[in-house]
Order: structure tokens, then C-alpha cells, then sequence
């Protein structure tokens, strides 16, 4: 099996690229990091980068004449570094058809809720003021929707009657980190196929992956 190659996108703290990074170093992970590409030039994404010799590109839209040119841009980059696959990690924008394009069925997101509930922005507020008793997180491949591709893994995460939007974040967030190397690692190994809206993992009993408790006995 051919060594993949990731590419990261980001705009901000970067906490699930660490979970990647961390992932990688500890062997979790058998896929090469070969460039974070930012809109933001403040990121501590960047930060992160740095201090694990990953190449990284701060790649502004307002540079481009245009969004399509904007992903056009990106696409080529991401190419040009042999990526096989595109990793969102708080990336802040909606991505542009160039770039799907050009890697169809090889861009993945996570978002901090159960989609397709709460999708968009503030998915944790969301949840808080729907007041569901149950949240959590998604990975899922990109289409050109906002978080409504194909899903991955998700992870179920209670809610508290205390909780606050940060208190729940935080909770949601330890599974994201989880979930999104594993998801990465079950398509590095070309263990992933979509069939429709569905996403079927080969080769594993998955039964319970991200879920916060084993199913209870009767
Ligand atoms: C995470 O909550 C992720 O689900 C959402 O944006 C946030 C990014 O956090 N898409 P970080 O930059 O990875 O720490």
C-alpha cells in the first residue's frame, strides 16, 4: 500500500492537527504530513507546524482575484506535494469546487456536532439551546454543501444540565481528537467506500466506534 499523503487546512488553534501530529509520531498513524495550508497568518496551526517540521503555506483569499481561483490555488499546491487526501481541522470556509474537484471523495471535515443535526457555525451552542441530551461529533467527507457529505465516524457525547457552551465543547472536543485519526487511519488503509449517502467500512467490527458507553445489557 502506497505511503499517503496529508494535507491540512486550518484557520485557527489547531488542536485536531495536533491530534493528526500526535497520532503520526506515535506510529497510530502510517500516513506523511506534507503541508498546512491557512487563511489566517495568526493560526497557532502554524505554531504547530514549526515545531514538527511540517511544511506550511499562509494563503490568503483576498490574494486571489477570485474564490475559484483562491481553491484553484490551493488544489495545485496540494497536488504538487503528492496529497492524497485533504484534512479539514477548523478550517472557517466553505470549499471551493476547484478543490473538490480535484480530490473527489478525498476531503474530510469534522465538526463538533451529530450532523446532520446543528450544522454551520457554533455547533455546540446549537445543541445547548436546542437543548438535546446528546450531542458529539462527525467526521465526514466534503461535498459542496455545508457538513452535509457523506459520514465517517461520529462520536456521542451527553450533555449536562450545567453545561455551558465551553464546558461542552471541551467534552465534545476529547472525541474529535479520537475519532479524526481514526478516521484518517481507516482510509489510509483503503478501508473506506461510499455507496450512496453511506459510508462502509471494510474489514472491522465497528460496532460502538466513538460511542461514549458500550451498549448496556437488558
Ligand atoms: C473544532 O471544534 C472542529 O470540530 C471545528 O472547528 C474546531 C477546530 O478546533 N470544525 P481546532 O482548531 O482543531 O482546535
Amino acid at each position: 500500500m502506497g505511503h499517503l499523503g496529508i494535507g491540512v487546512l486550518a484557520s485557527g488553534r489547531g488542536s485536531n492537527f495536533q491530534s493528526i501530529i500526535d497520532a503520526v509520531e506515535r506510529g497510530y498513524l502510517r500516513v506523511t504530513l506534507r503541508v498546512l495550508i491557512t487563511d489566517n497568518p495568526a493560526a497557532f496551526a502554524i505554531e504547530r507546524a514549526k515545531n514538527h517540521g511540517i511544511e506550511h503555506l499562509v494563503m490568503r483569499p483576498k490574494q486571489f482575484a477570485s474564490r475559484e481561483d483562491y481553491f484553484e490555488r490551493i488544489a495545485a499546491e496540494m497536488k504538487r506535494r503528492e496529497v492524497g487526501l485533504v484534512v479539514l481541522a477548523g478550517f472557517m470556509r466553505i470549499v471551493g469546487k476547484p478543490l473538490i474537484n480535484a480530490f473527489p471523495g478525498r476531503i474530510m471535515n469534522i465538526h463538533p456536532a451529530l450532523l446532520p443535526s446543528f450544522p454551520g457555525l457554533h455547533g455546540q451552542r446549537q445543541a445547548l439551546d436546542y437543548g438535546v441530551k446528546i450531542s458529539g461529533c462527525t467526521v465526514h467527507f466534503v461535498d459542496e454543501g455545508m457538513d452535509t457529505g457523506p459520514v465517517i465516524i461520529q462520536a456521542a457525547v451527553p450533555v449536562r444540565d450545567d453545561d455551558t457552551e465551553d464546558s461542552l465543547s471541551a467534552r465534545i472536543l476529547a472525541f474529535e481528537h479520537k475519532i479524526y485519526p481514526e478516521a484518517i487511519r481507516l482510509f489510509s488503509e483503503g478501508r473506506l467506500s461510499v455507496a450512496g449517502r453511506r459510508v462502509v467500512v471494510k474489514g472491522e467490527d465497528i460496532e460502538g466506534v466513538g460511542l461514549t458507553h458500550p451498549p448496556a445489557g437488558p
